[in-house]
């Protein structure tokens, strides 16, 4: 459930009694660009990657970041303590304004609307970590700058939808015989005890719990790589992994109604997932950004 208090273009205010213009180029175009990042404590995770990401979309749809990362900071703080604190997920969105009409090409001097959004962050059932969830396959039907964490996601909720009406919880994406990601996280798998993701670049959104899921790999001594995964690779793997900022880490354990390795969440995952859990723990006291 989202939390009670927003932030739109300079104040904070209830999200129930928030407003945008139907003109805005977020609604009418997709326009926009936005970050999900979780809180844990009060503190937001991996600030400062999310921000340059966020930055980095910017960029590749020719805005200029309207907030420095400091200013981004004490609006994520002031949302947090407004929110009550404690394990909540923001949403930020910067979208291109709105203009007195609708031009694809868009006027120079628009000012942006930007947004941010608090959501009570629950922990994961049980279940999720001691069962692990199913995922379908399907073709990748999205546009060729996925790099760029657009608010255009037509493509991503119809390929979601797919896994819904399956039954499972992820729909894992497939382009020219190669896994993509899913439509909504990133793919790990582990091979004969290798971690291997494939490597970021325009076809995939690069993954902040990616990187995480790299770094502690290295800590932990687990061998990783980052490098292309076939459809055969992934069908054979022993372990498969979904990535994602709200999440941290799920083992895949059904993959189109086949086991997964042992069909349950595996010896790899299980010490993945309690690196992450202890790595939350030693960031706790550190400056977020
Ligand atoms: C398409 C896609 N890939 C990967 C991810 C995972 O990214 P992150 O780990 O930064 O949340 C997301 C997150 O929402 C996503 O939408």
């Amino acid at each position: 459930m989202p939390l009670p208090v927003c932030y739109l273009n300079g104040g904070y205010l209830a999200l129930a009694d928030a407003r945008v213009s139907p003109l805005d180029r977020a609604f009418l175009f997709g326009d926009a660009v936005y970050e999900v990042l979780p809180v844990y404590a009060g503190r937001p995770f991996r600030l400062r990657e999310h921000l340059d990401r966020l930055a980095r979309s910017l960029d590749g749809i020719r805005m200029a970041p309207p907030l420095t990362h400091p200013a981004w900071a004490a609006i994520c703080a002031e949302l947090i303590r407004r929110n009550g604190g404690g394990d909540q997920y923001l949403y930020l969105q910067i979208s291109r304004g709105a203009e007195f009409g609708r031009n694809h090409a868009w006027p120079d001097g628009l000012a942006p609307t930007i947004f941010a959004y608090a959501t009570a962050l629950d922990a994961p059932p049980e279940r999720l970590l001691a069962e692990g969830v199913a995922a379908v396959t399907a073709a990748d039907t999205r546009w060729a700058r996925r790099d760029i964490k657009s608010t255009a996601l037509l493509a991503n909720v119809l390929l979601k939808r797919i896994a819904v009406d399956a039954g499972a919880y992820e729909t894992i994406l497939l382009e020219n015989g190669f896994l993509t990601e899913g439509s909504s996280t990133t793919v790990h798998i582990v091979e004969r005890g290798r971690i291997l993701t494939p490597p970021n670049g325009t076809h995939i959104l690069p993954g902040t719990t990616r990187d995480v899921v790299l770094e502690l790999a290295a800590g932990l001594g687990m061998p990783a790589e980052s490098t292309p995964v076939s459809e055969a690779r992934l069908r054979g793997a022993d372990e498969i992994w979904l990535a994602f900022s709200t999440r941290g880490v799920l083992a895949v354990t059904q993959l189109d109604h086949a086991a997964v390795g042992a069909g349950v969440p595996g010896p790899h995952f299980r010490r993945m997932h309690a690196a992450f859990e202890a790595y939350i723990r030693e960031l706790a006291p550190t400056p977020p950004l």
